[in-house]
């Protein structure tokens, strides 16, 4: 993406100038400022096409199938039974007798293991860590991520520091990260509430295969 545009945006000299012409030091030093303002116009304006969506609510819609999914849209599954927006991002859906996809189902579960002890229950928070299931209205899933695998500290403005720890290297946490993602955003967009899930699909083949493959298992 970087590279086409970049590309198309910056002519070679050899193109840009008249045959037979000898440029001057001056010329060609013109020529580059040229191409480098051409291009910082250019791809500020490349990424915003690549980013255009249709315009979906932020918040839980009814699907054409009658399933609920974030914005009411179209969800693809995939042999995981992991369901995916068209832009490819993870997402939840629940089916219109109430049953959940595998991901969110699995996702409340790991994250009543690892997260829970700081965010609180259901993603409410605690006086310690923010509530997910408000954090997850506006972090988008690269930024969820980030944070997950990385941490973050926030220092504290005559309070403690907060200490969000690193999971990169934690594979109880990193094997599972669409799957937290996944019933995160169900809390947030209000697609789950505090109640304890019932009704999910089943957990595939594929789903266990790659969980082995993650740890290591054979
Ligand atoms: C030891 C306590 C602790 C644990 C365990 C923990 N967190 Fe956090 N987390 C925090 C704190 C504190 C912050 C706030 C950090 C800041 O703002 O600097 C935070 C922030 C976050 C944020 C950013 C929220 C925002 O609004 O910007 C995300 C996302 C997050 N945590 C996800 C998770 C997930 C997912 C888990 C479980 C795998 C988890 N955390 C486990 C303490 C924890």
């Amino acid at each position: 993406m970087t590279n086409y545009a970049f590309g198309r945006s910056n002519p070679s000299p050899a193109q840009a100038r008249p045959v037979g012409f000898k440029p001057s030091a001056l010329l060609a030093t013109g020529l580059l400022v040229m191409s480098l303002a051409l291009a910082c116009l250019v791809l500020p304006s490349a990424g915003a096409v690549a980013q255009e969506q249709p315009a979906v609510a932020n918040t839980v819609g009814t699907a054409p199938d009658g399933s609920k999914t974030h914005g009411g849209q179209e969800a693809t599954k995939d042999d995981m039974g992991k369901y995916t927006m068209s832009d490819g991002t993870p997402t939840y859906r629940i089916a219109p007798d109430g049953t959940m996809d595998w991901f969110a189902y699995s996702g409340y579960r790991r994250y009543h293991a690892e997260c829970h002890v700081c965010h609180g229950p259901d993603g409410m928070g605690s006086s310690y860590a923010p509530a997910l299931a408000n954090s997850l209205k506006t972090l988008s899933y690269e930024q969820f991520t980030e944070v997950v695998v990385n941490g973050k500290k926030t220092v504290g403005v005559g309070t403690a520091d907060q200490v969000m720890p690193a999971f990169g290297e934690n594979l109880n946490v990193m094997c599972y990260l669409d799957d937290l993602y996944v019933y995160l955003k169900a809390r947030a967009d209000g697609a789950l509430d505090r109640t304890r899930p019932s009704k999910r699909e089943d957990k595939t083949k594929a789903y266990g295969d790659n969980e082995n493959q993650c740890f290591g298992r054979k």
